[in-house]
């Protein structure tokens, strides 16, 4: 008996090239070179009508004219680059500028590569496939992170007193961060890293997280290890790199007192120090399954008064006091 194909059950996904140019011939040339290849192809012939077509059919790569009415291909390749969504998809300038500020422009605008009118067929294959080959690192890449992000959710998702808890430490952590002047990259990975930071909690026993009662010291042990876990699921993502220390050190104290590392107030970086103040305050007014969750003017008190005992930043516990003071009129 003949062993069934893998791929017959995941049929090949055809890379999809978006034409973006004001001159219809040009289209219809570019179209006839990569017809062969299999690519499902598109056509825009405008700047407007290419965003249009990339926010309904976002393709896995582009071939940009730079002159065209409406928006120029500048305008496009800076829009697509700057938004998250899009600022993957490769972008390969098609263009009879030849003079040196004009590539450079283009370069600025983020796009991934060049060629020159009339250009080149081989040269035109060759780039689209490298280009694409490089699209489909992006993907999968992405693809590994989403996984990564819905372990995270379908943790907490599974108990009714963790539901949430982690979009809200994000939500708290990027207020924070945005409050003290950390600039949209920055709060774009503690966003991330916030998401993430009890991840490790996977490979934590049910009946030790949920344990109502006093824990013994190797149950103590055993949740305490959930930074650490948490960075090695995430190591294994070099994309997610700048959110390790997030992770691994959001039970460190400045004092020194926390763990797994004991790191103190030199050591722990500004990502940790955010969230393990958005954690604490999350955790103190939310419901657990030993206590009820208390109002956020007490856990405001309670951080007033614990400001300086060594658990956090004490600048940074002022500065998350005053914002959600300021968030909701306490
Ligand atoms: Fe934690």
């Amino acid at each position: 008996m003949t062993a069934p194909k893998l791929h017959s059950v995941a049929p090949e996904k055809k890379s999809r090239v978006l034409i973006v140019d004001d001159n219809p011939t040009n289209v219809e040339l570019l179209f006839a070179h990569l017809k062969p290849h299999g690519y499902t192809l598109d056509k825009a012939f405008d700047g407007e009508a290419a965003l249009k077509r990339i926010e309904e059919n976002p393709p896995d790569l582009i071939l940009l004219d730079l002159m065209m009415p409406k928006l120029s291909g500048y305008e496009v390749c800076q829009q697509v680059k700057s938004d998250p969504k899009t600022q993957f998809i490769p972008v390969i300038v098609i263009t009879a500028l030849k003079e040196l500020h004009d590539k450079i422009k283009a370069i600025e605008m983020g796009a991934d590569d060049f060629l020159m009118k009339p250009f080149n067929k081989v040269e035109l294959i060759t780039r689209v496939k490298s280009l694409l080959k490089l699209k489909e690192l992006y993907d999968d890449v992405d693809r590994s992170e989403t996984i990564i992000f819905t372990l995270a959710e379908m943790l907490e998702a599974k108990d009714v007193y963790t539901r949430g808890h982690s979009e809200r430490v994000a939500k708290y952590s990027v207020l924070l961060a945005r409050h003290i002047g950390l600039d949209e990259q920055d709060q774009e990975w503690i966003r991330r890293g916030a998401l993430l930071h009890d991840v490790g909690k996977i490979g934590v026993r049910e009946s030790i997280l949920n344990k109502p009662e006093k824990l013994s010291q190797e149950e103590l042990a055993h949740i305490r290890s959930h930074p650490a876990r948490g960075c090695e699921i995430c190591r294994t993502l070099n994309s997610l790199s700048p959110v390790l220390p997030i992770i691994r050190h959001h039970h460190e104290r400045v004092d020194g007192l926390g763990y797994p590392d004991g790191i103190g107030d030199k050591e722990i970086t500004i990502g940790p120090r955010i969230v393990s103040i958005a954690d604490a305050y999350d955790a103190m007014t939310s419901n657990r399954p030993y206590r009820k969750g208390i109002p956020p003017a007490d856990a405001l008190k309670i951080f007033q008064k614990e400001k300086a005992n060594g658990q956090w930043d004490p600048e940074l516990v002022g500065q998350f006091i005053e914002l959600i003071k300021s968030e909701t009129g306490i």
